[in-house]
């Protein structure tokens, strides 16, 4: 019997890992899958939620690791897993994303000479200021399996020298997840909950520390979305990041009328939001991803991308952070200059299975 240990701690990676974890139920027989969660985040709104929502395990390892500065929080959860990895011992540590919680993973199984799988392969930014591409270009480094989710990730690895072996363009395991509860999402009654017209409001996410870690950035970001709310209702589920910096700068006294500030939302409600939303505003990764697959517009206030499919391909308006610029193309969008898209390569709900094909077949050569 192969022993497989997954380890995550952030939000996207709970929802990258519910289809492998479904994926490797097929072949329980031969192979256990456990799920390691370090901790990273710990709100029941940023991760118990995800659990229940996407019908996941228990995770079989919880390290309670928290926040706190990158080397405390990456040097924490290494000390806590290489506890975990030395009594299990597994063949393979499946690590999603480019978190810490995945940096710290891949650190820590390759010191093991444990082999690692590493999801969501490739992605670069080309920006060392943002911490999340120093975790993907270490992780990608360590790993022995590199599963690509679109093309732009072979290129990179190509061209810092990986080896073609190791690579596997498989497609993205976040659109998994999405197929799996598109019923779901759909049926969803939360925009008639929160009285909003389907396809006439705007969805906001923020929590990048470029965009909300310094305050003047912050304020003026607020007063863009404000203006944007005079043309239609905008909601704006709270990061804790964003909520902390929105709370010590007393952001929340100055709120502009029509913008709606709500907690973290669970998957099903918020991807309902995103699905029948007119226009979403966003700087996350995975966000970009998903308005792609549905086909909604979407503004992504960050000067880069590792996702460029999604500009390419997809539905997404690369704008930089000049809000003159990201205010002018939304009134446009909402004005009825959209942008057609397709849904990328192999995006289709069957990348879990073809990472658990791949490395069930591996196995079986051992
Ligand atoms: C992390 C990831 C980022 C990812 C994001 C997804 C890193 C370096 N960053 O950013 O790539 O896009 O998650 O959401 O790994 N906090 C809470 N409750 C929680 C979670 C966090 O209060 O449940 C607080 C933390 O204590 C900390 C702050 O929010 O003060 C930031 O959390 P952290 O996990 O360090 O980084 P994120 O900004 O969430
Ligand atoms: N998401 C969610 N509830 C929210 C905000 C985001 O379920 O209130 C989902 C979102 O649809 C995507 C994932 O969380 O599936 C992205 O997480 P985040 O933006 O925090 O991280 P990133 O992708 O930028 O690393």
């Amino acid at each position: 019997m192969k022993k497989i240990l997954s380890i995550v701690g952030a939000r996207p990676n709970f929802i990258k890992i519910a289809p492998i974890d479904k994926a490797f139920r097929k072949y329980r027989k031969e192979v256990e899958h456990k799920i390691c969660h370090t901790g990273q985040h710990f709100d029941d709104r940023m991760s118990k939620v995800f659990f229940e929502d996407l019908k996941m395990p228990r995770p079989d390892f919880y390290l309670g690791i928290g926040g706190g500065s990158h080397a405390e929080q990456t040097a924490r959860i290494m000390l806590e897993l290489e506890k975990v990895l030395s009594e299990e011992c597994p063949d393979l540590v499946i690590v999603p994303g480019d978190v810490n919680s995945t940096l710290a993973g891949a650190l820590v199984a390759s010191k093991m000479r444990i082999p690692i799988a590493h999801v969501e392969a490739g992605l670069r930014s080309f920006d060392k200021t943002m911490p999340e591409e120093i975790n993907r270009i270490v992780t990608d480094v360590v790993s022995d399996y590199l599963f690509v989710s679109e093309h732009s990730g072979t290129h990179n690895l190509r061209s810092e020298g990986m080896d073609d072996d190791k690579i596997y363009f498989v497609g993205n395991v976040m659109i998994d997840t999405l197929e799996a509860h598109y019923d779901l999402i759909e049926a969803s009654a939360v925009t008639k909950e929160m009285g909003l017209e389907q396809g006439k409001y705007i969805l906001a996410t923020f929590h990048r520390p470029s965009n909300v870690d310094n305050r003047e950035d912050l304020e003026a970001l607020m007063e863009t979305l404000g203006s944007l709310a005079k043309e239609r209702t905008l909601v704006f589920p709270v990061h804790p990041r964003t909520r902390k910096h929105i709370l010590t700068n007393g952001l929340d006294k100055k709120l502009p009328k029509g913008v709606v500030l709500t907690d973290p939302l669970g998957y099903i409600e918020f991807l309902s939001l995103m699905r029948y939303a007119e226009l979403v505003i966003t700087d996350s990764g995975g966000i970009q991803e998903e308005t792609t697959y549905l086909g909604v517009q979407c503004i992504t206030v960050r000067k880069n991308t590792e996702r460029p499919v999604t500009m390419d391909v997809g539905t997404n308006h690369l704008v930089g952070t000049d809000l003159e610029k990201v205010e002018k193309t939304a009134k446009d969008i909402l004005g009825g200059t959209t942008k057609p898209g397709r849904i990328p390569e192999l995006w289709d709900g069957k990348t879990a299975k073809r990472i658990a094909e791949i490395i069930m077949e591996s196995f079986s050569k051992d």
